[in-house]
């Protein structure tokens, strides 16, 4: 069996994995370029399907860019939305009219009455009517020559969630949880989810002449592999497009992880063992035969498609000790290099010490999610620890939290003896209430409020660094330009941001740095901040500090390294995890994953010790960043 067909075997449905969302946003543009010409010479309207959500903005954007810069028109085309909240109108900053609107259709030519989004505020009796409508308007037009898709974690595709069948039509559905926990920053908190949506249904989408579904970053592989390799099933909607002639997906490479190409190429081909391969096979192997590597045998090797390996680099007695030594190698209580100690095989050297250590949050609870044990470590080993918020965090404050500080604030101003010496504290408090009672529920905070919900997370976060060690002078807040002028999902960062991070590294000169966000999607609010850290680190280049600097990437909200791609294995104690627990409750809202975290550090714990290498309490784990 070729490679190809081998991969074949496994997907079944075509799959291009791109460098990056840049370069797969680019080609996706070209084509529906191609498709509008095509359609405009044969005298007919493109008609074109569109999606919301973080994904399709880096394509919206470079569609902008064909129209402005290309001249490509949009006066021919037709759109038509997948989706829309139930209960939202137009004009709320949240429905998905108003997304289109802001990332697209006010930045081209197509006219307003080619547009077309479900209605989010039909009344009850209508619904059933108008979703009818919205079908018929697709098929009068002669159906969609292209439908964009995103996934979301529950594998809808859409807003059609676990149970939607394959013949569905639009309708209004119940949102799942997890898709609401998804949204929850865009409407800063759970509970201000809507609960229903009008959805086009599986059936109408797959009428579609062509499908392209994107996804980016990690936390979208384990639900890009079910769609693309598991059974056709209504637990997965995204699954049913195996069902069509001409669907694609288009991913990044965080995306494709779990694609078995990706993650077991020894069952799809020829491998080529390095280093990192080796050890993912070793460690998938072990856990297959739930053995620890030290008592694996040749017939584990042949019976799990690895007796090339074994020929390659057995005896399978040396290769398992080779393997365990690396993965034992990873553990060391000392993250910042222990001093005046041999480190031949210990993750970070031992010299300088000790060392001036940076840890990025790129949102103010991440470092601490991912790794404040260790920070707690650093400290103690007497490092020079600076822990550095990269955003304000600002909208992910609710508007009730800033109503109740204006409100304390008001309450101790008022009830003073020295009222005159109180009064701009009275002004302020009353300033805020007004601004909150003004702009509504979402409405956009103006900068009074902006700032008072960062103050509020500037607050438990020096809280929950001194749990961590950490006095008030060595936490920063940067507050990066691109979050302070955005909004969730619509992040565009710039120079500036650049600049204030190249300005802090030159001014810091660190030896050690610990970031997040290589594995995120690339428009979430970690995705940005790592790419911003890589320019910045490139723009220092020709500093000194650059040059030996060594870069550790954590994991806050993304999915956790898995014992094959950890470099440093960092063991907590149960009275360090006990600590970790106690910086946690310091934040009044953190998602359901992130108060997941130390249980995540118990895993690792337990993973480690199935490999046989030794048992702790928790384990934070760390990978290398490894410079392109
Ligand atoms: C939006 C839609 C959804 C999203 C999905 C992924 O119109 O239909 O299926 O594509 O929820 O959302 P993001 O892109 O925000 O991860």
């Amino acid at each position: 069996m070729s490679i190809r067909s081998a991969t074949e075997a496994y997907e079944k449905i075509p799959t291009v994995i791109f460098a990056d969302s840049a370069k797969a946003a680019r080609t996706l543009a070209e084509e529906v370029k191609s498709i509008i010409e095509a359609r405009n010479r044969a005298g007919k309207a493109a008609v074109l399907g569109m999606a919301t959500g973080s994904t399709p903005v880096p394509f919206y954007r470079e569609l902008i860019r064909l129209h402005k810069e290309e001249g490509v028109s949009f006066k021919n085309v037709i759109t038509f939305n997948l989706d829309e909240y139930y209960g939202l109108g137009a004009d709320h900053p949240e429905s998905y009219a108003k997304f289109m609107a802001e990332q697209l259709f006010d930045h081209i030519d197509i006219p307003k009455e080619n547009i077309n989004i479900p209605s989010g505020t039909v009344p009850g009796d209508q619904v059933f009517a108008h979703c009818r409508q919205y079908e018929e308007k697709i098929e009068s037009v002669g159906g969609i020559d292209l439908q964009i898709l995103g996934i979301g974690r529950t594998g809808h595709i859409g807003f059609n969630e676990p149970g939607s069948s394959r013949d569905s039509l639009t309708r209004r559905i119940t949102l799942d949880r997890v898709t609401r926990q998804d949204a929850a920053s865009d409407f800063r908190g759970e509970q201000n989810v809507p609960h229903f949506a009008i959805t086009m249904g599986v059936g109408t989408i797959l009428r579609a002449k062509k499908l392209v579904l994107m996804a980016w970053g990690e936390n979208k592989a384990a639900m890009v592999a079910k769609a693309v390799e598991g059974p056709m099933t209504e637990v997965v909607s995204a699954s049913f497009l195996q069902d069509h002639a001409d669907a694609r997906f288009f991913i990044d490479s965080g995306a494709s992880r779990e694609l078995t190409r990706i993650k077991l190429p020894w069952l799809v081909g020829p491998t080529s063992w390095t280093p990192r391969e080796t050890r993912r096979a070793m460690v998938w192997q072990a856990f297959k035969t739930q053995r620890p590597v030290l008592k694996l045998v040749d017939e584990h090797y042949n019976e799990n498609g690895l007796s090339d390996l074994l020929s390659e680099q057995g005896p399978a007695y040396q290769l398992n000790i080779r393997i365990f030594n690396q993965l034992q190698h990873t553990i060391t209580g000392w993250p910042g290099g222990k001093p005046d100690e041999d480190d031949t095989y210990r993750p970070e050297r031992a010299r300088p010490y000790p060392k001036r250590c940076l840890v990025f949050s790129p949102e103010p609870q991440d470092a601490v999610v991912g790794m404040s044990g260790t920070i707690d470590r650093l400290v103690e080993q007497g490092h020079d620890v600076h822990l550095i918020a990269l955003t304000s965090g600002s909208l992910r404050v609710p508007d009730s939290e800033a109503g109740k500080f204006a409100g304390t604030l008001l309450e101790l101003a008022s009830n003073t003896s020295r009222p005159d010496a109180w009064a701009p504290q009275v002004d302020y408090a009353r300033e805020a209430l007004a601004l909150l009672e003004a702009k509504g529920e979402f409405g956009e905070d103006p900068p009074l409020l902006r700032q008072l919900k960062g103050l509020i997370l500037r607050g438990e976060l020096r809280d929950a660094a001194h749990t961590a060690g950490l006095a008030d002078d060595r936490v920063t807040f940067l507050d990066l330009p691109f979050y302070e002028q955005g909004r969730y999902r619509r992040f565009k960062s710039t120079q500036a941001d650049i600049d204030a991070l190249s300005r802090l590294l030159t001014e810091y000169k660190p030896h050690q740095i610990y970031t997040t966000g290589d594995a995120a999607d690339p428009s979430s609010v970690a995705g940005i901040c790592f790419r911003l850290l890589v320019a910045a680190l490139q723009a220092c280049a020709g500093e000194e500090f650059a040059g030996s600097c060594s870069v550790w990437l954590y994991r806050g909200k993304e999915r956790p390294l898995e014992p094959h791609e950890i470099d440093m294995a960092v063991p907590l104690s149960p009275l360090q995890l006990e600590r970790k627990e106690n910086a946690l409750s310091r934040y009044g809202a953190l998602s359901s994953l992130e108060k997941e975290a130390p249980e995540a550090s118990r895993e690792n714990a337990r993973l480690y010790d199935a490999l046989g290498l030794a048992e702790y309490e928790a384990i934070e784990s760390f990978q290398r960043w490894r410079r392109a």
